[in-house]
């Protein structure tokens, strides 16, 4: 491929790979944005919690936001727009996943920011499931059945925004979102971006405008979607990772040992 990081661990002078510019694959074939977050949720794994990822989007050229580092306003669920209040949105996922209002779980990522909101939450009845780290498993939480998960609502990172955009157009999921700058610079980043209105909703194919984009995530410690990094003993190590594709709309689920011997980066992680 011939891929250039768009979303990464910040400028070449603060990171010393998967910066914003870099270049990775040989050069030939296709061209590729490539967002990465290696590591979603560095707090988690420090605390030693659930649900740390290792994730990465890849699409055509040119197809995926190149959103800054700044907070992003987030809604993950079918049918809903993130400029209808809470309680409206609440009805419209309830009848579209053929819900009570009591039985519908919104999940929210537990900061005060959220104070007003998880309060209307509860007194319009539902149920209310807070997170501590880690938002880009939480939204594509709302397009896996099994997690139990209705509704994804909140503000968090807008690089995250966009890797979870690209997981949920594999899965078929849907997401709006709106950047939320704090700052004159904020401000002027979003308009140096092309966004005439910093605070314009962005629908899905405002974050991922092509139809091929590629999700994969390898989980690093267990959580809902993935389960973590094993250490099976001598040089052994046992990941479990998913790889989607909007294109096909298949999620293999690999299961892979490695050996430290022959991918000694590995201890890094
Ligand atoms: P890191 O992996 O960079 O620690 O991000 C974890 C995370 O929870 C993201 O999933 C989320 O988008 C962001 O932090 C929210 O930021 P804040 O901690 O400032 O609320």
């Amino acid at each position: 491929m011939n891929g250039v990081v768009v979303i990464g661990e910040g400028e070449l002078d603060e990171a010393p790979m998967l910066y914003i510019g870099e270049e990775l694959g040989t050069g030939m074939g296709p061209k590729v944005d490539i967002a990465v977050d290696p590591l979603e949720g560095t707090s988690i794994v420090a605390k030693g919690h659930n649900n740390a990822m290792a994730v990465i989007a890849v699409a055509d050229k040119g197809t995926l936001l190149h959103a800054p580092d700044m907070y992003m306003e987030k809604i993950a669920a079918g049918k809903v727009s993130l400029l209808d209040p809470i309680e409206e949105t609440i009805d419209i996922v309830a009848e579209a996943n053929n819900k009570r209002v009591q039985d519908l779980t919104v999940i929210i990522h537990e900061r005060d920011r959220h104070d007003e909101l998880i309060e209307r939450i509860r007194a319009k009845g539902s149920r209310v499931k807070l997170f501590g780290d880690g938002d880009v498993g939480a939204a594509i939480a709302t397009a896996l059945p099994h997690t139990g998960i209705d509704l994804f609502v909140g503000i968090g990172g807008a690089p995250e925004g966009v890797i979870s955009a690209a997981a949920l157009k594999a899965l078929g999921g849907d997401m709006q979102a709106r950047l939320v700058p704090y700052t004159k610079a904020e401000e002027e980043r979003c308009i140096e971006m092309g966004l005439q209105d910093p605070r314009q909703l962005l629908k899905l194919c405002d974050l991922v405008s092509g139809n091929d984009a590629i999700f994969a995530a390898t989980g690093v410690s267990s959580g809902e979607l993935l389960d973590g990094v094993r250490f099976l003993g001598g040089d052994l190590i046992e990941t479990h990772s998913i790889v989607m594709r909007s294109k096909t709309k298949t999620v293999p689920y690999i299961t892979a040992h490695h050996h430290l011997e022959h991918k000694p980066h590995l201890v890094m992680l």
